[in-house]
């Protein structure tokens, strides 16, 4: 076993990253729990009941307690590994705000014995949605789940049969993968929430290469109109949540995606906050670009618009607004056939 330090803890663990690992570590992940701790600190939110239900070294829950006094109470859990949890808590008696209580049942048998939260941290290998279905019935309404995926190859379109069996949805290698990605993942969460008689409000998001992470609100259902299909283009990039008929720039066959989370994808004032608590440049980029990012459903970039034009690609932020997914992506709230006028003008 290593010792390592990261924000406020310091920790035993092993910088492993397979299911075989003794105890799973990834530093590489740090700033996914560095915005963790941000956003628990932004929200305001007091006295709350949190679980960390795959906690490994314990690592993102020690976090939550120790930098931020916003939890009561915080349950680690993991099958594996809740011996060198204990000796973690112990380790950071002294720094942490909150009871700690460790256990080492299976997710997959949890229920309401265990207790309602009003935070839940989903992040097993591979998929969250089968955990999501058991944990869903222990979260309080106005809670907060936060779930975390690394099987992007059946999000991001390249392994079609693992998406339709976890997801209940068709994904496809297209310019805007990780965010079909994200808005297939934030459909099937509200799915599970529906079985509860609930639904979901997409409060926060950071997406990469090798994961997504979302942190949903939990709230009572009402009648959601944010389920929709993408339509594709299968020669041009236009694409539309318009159901039937042929592309409108190109006459060319459309493509059925989806179904996707059609409604928003962050909630701004948060953004906002964490933006101005934060103190790090990295976290400042990313909170900064996302606050002014547009709603609108997908992204164009500059690259697919040069290949279509046959252009020199253009410098991005020259129309649109810049998003966090992609760094050569831009969002417009006008249509395809509008985009190519204003970008040949360019
Ligand atoms: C990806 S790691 C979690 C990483 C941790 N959240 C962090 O930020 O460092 C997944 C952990 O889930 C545990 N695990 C896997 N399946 C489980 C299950 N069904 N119930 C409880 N824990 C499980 C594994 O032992 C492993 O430590």
């Amino acid at each position: 076993m290593d010792t390592f330090k990261e924000g406020r803890i310091s920790f035993f663990a092993k910088d492993e990253q397979t299911r075989d690992a003794k105890v799973f570590f990834n530093p590489a992940r740090q700033f996914d729990r560095n915005l963790n701790v941000l956003l628990f600190r932004s929200l305001g939110m007091k006295d709350l009941c949190g679980a960390d239900l795959f906690s490994a070294s314990g690592i993102r829950g020690l976090r939550l307690s120790a930098e931020t006094d916003a939890f009561k109470s915080i349950l680690l859990n993991d099958i594996h590994t809740s011996s060198i949890i204990k000796k973690n808590v112990k380790a950071n008696e002294k720094r942490l705000n909150s009871d700690i209580i460790t256990e080492s049942f299976n997710v997959t048998e949890i229920d309401r014995s265990k207790g309602l939260f009003d935070y839940i941290d989903i992040d097993p290998f591979g998929s969250p949605a089968f955990y999501a279905v058991h944990a869903m019935n222990n979260m309080k309404v106005g809670g907060i789940m936060a779930l975390t995926a690394t099987d992007t190859s059946a999000l991001y379109g390249s392994a079609n049969k693992a998406c339709a069996i976890r997801y209940r949805a068709v994904s496809a290698k297209t310019s805007y993968y990780n965010e079909m990605g994200l808005r297939i993942l934030l459909k099937r969460i509200d799915d599970i929430a529906g079985v509860y008689r609930r639904e979901i409000e997409s409060l926060f998001f950071d997406v990469r290469k090798h994961y997504i992470r979302v942190y949903v609100r939990i709230k009572r259902i009402r009648q959601s109109d944010d389920i929709n299909h993408i339509y594709q283009c299968g020669r041009c990039p236009n694409r539309t949540l318009i159901e039937g008929g042929k592309c409108a720039n190109c006459g060319s066959a459309m493509i059925k995606l989806g179904p996707i989370w059609s409604g928003k994808l962050f909630d701004r004032a948060l953004v906002q906050r964490m933006y101005e608590k934060s103190e790090d440049a990295d976290e400042k980029d990313y909170l900064g670009i996302l606050r002014s990012e547009g709603d609108s459903i997908t992204y164009y970039t500059t690259t697919e618009m040069a290949s279509y034009l046959k252009q020199h690609e253009k410098k991005n932020g020259a129309i649109g607004t810049r998003t966090v997914l992609n760094n050569k992506g831009f969002r417009i709230d006008y249509c395809f056939k509008e985009l190519l006028e204003n970008y040949r003008n360019l």
